[in-house]
């Protein structure tokens, strides 16, 4: 059962431990969160191997985005426990809607913004099935997902039709951690381009890399970078590492039509 967020205020909790054991409990009945979140004093995973996860990385994020969202709406594509959903909710947002394929981590996503008394809707969606959501967002994260996708290029290209202003985009990075400053074009026989090791490319893992077998392409900087701009986006940020932040300026083409019905149609 379900407690009502009103009892778990903080003030409730405090002053009540048989609230913070209840709560506790509903925590762990959820199974293993990935995401560490703080439910008015209890930690729903205070021992990630991450350390204090997401906000030790969202520490570095969120000062490059608005203390203040002023109603806007965000879609937070493969939300997970709902960390920056909530956060952003807290910083003022409208609309909030989280997105993922997972019932688990949508659960404790629902279960940890009412826990917190936070207005959030969450939704079992691909992000492959992201047009099946209606009108545009004004903040769009797209963090910690494209490394587990098998079509990653395919999936950003979709992404960005939802993206009214701003996309708050997150990879795991490995290879070289700068950008290489290339020509518009080589010749043909110019084959040591592609011996840079800040050449744009991405590490496809067969099998599996930290255990995890849906880590599936691994894309060094300088590739994530022209991905972003290739996709129409302009980068505005680079907060952190594995994070960009992007707005849309050259996501259609003259004919108004996105890249991805471009590609699709084969009239890129
Ligand atoms: C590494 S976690 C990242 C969670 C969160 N966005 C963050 O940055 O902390 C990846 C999340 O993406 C979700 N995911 C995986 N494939 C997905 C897909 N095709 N569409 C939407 N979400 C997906 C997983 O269920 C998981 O919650």
């Amino acid at each position: 059962m379900v407690t009502t967020q009103a009892s778990f205020s903080r003030d409730n909790l405090t002053e009540n431990p048989e609230r913070i054991r209840e709560l506790s409990r509903q925590v762990s009945e959820m199974g293993e969160w990935f995401h560490n979140i703080d439910l008015n004093g209890v930690l729903t995973a205070p021992n990630h191997f991450l350390g204090d996860f997401p906000n030790v990385k969202w520490k570095s994020i969120a000062p490059a985005l608005p203390l203040d969202l002023g109603g806007a709406s965000v879609l937070d594509i493969g939300c997970n426990g709902g960390f920056h959903s909530i956060a952003l909710k807290k910083r003022g947002a409208g609309r909030v809607l989280g997105l993922d394929v997972d019932d688990r981590y949508l659960q404790q996503a629902r279960f940890a913004a009412q826990v917190l008394g936070l207005e959030i809707e969450f939704a079992k969606c691909s992000v492959y099935d992201v047009d099946s959501i209606s009108g545009q967002f004004d903040y769009v994260l797209f963090m910690g997902v494209f490394y587990h996708l098998r079509y990653p290029l395919y999936a950003l290209d979709k992404v960005i039709k939802k993206v009214k202003g701003c996309l708050v985009f997150q990879t795991m990075v490995r290879g070289a951690l700068t950008s290489p400053d290339l020509r518009d074009d080589y010749h043909f026989w110019n084959t040591e381009v592609f011996a840079r090791p800040d050449f744009p490319c991405m590490y496809f893992i067969e099998k599996k890399y930290a255990g995890d077998p849906t880590n599936w392409w691994i894309p060094n900087h300088g590739a994530m970078e022209a991905m972003l701009r290739s996709a129409g986006l302009e980068i505005r940020a680079h907060p952190e590492q594995e994070t960009w932040i992007c707005a849309p300026t050259q996501v259609t083409k003259e004919d108004g039509r996105y890249i991805l019905d471009h590609e699709l149609a084969g009239t890129l």
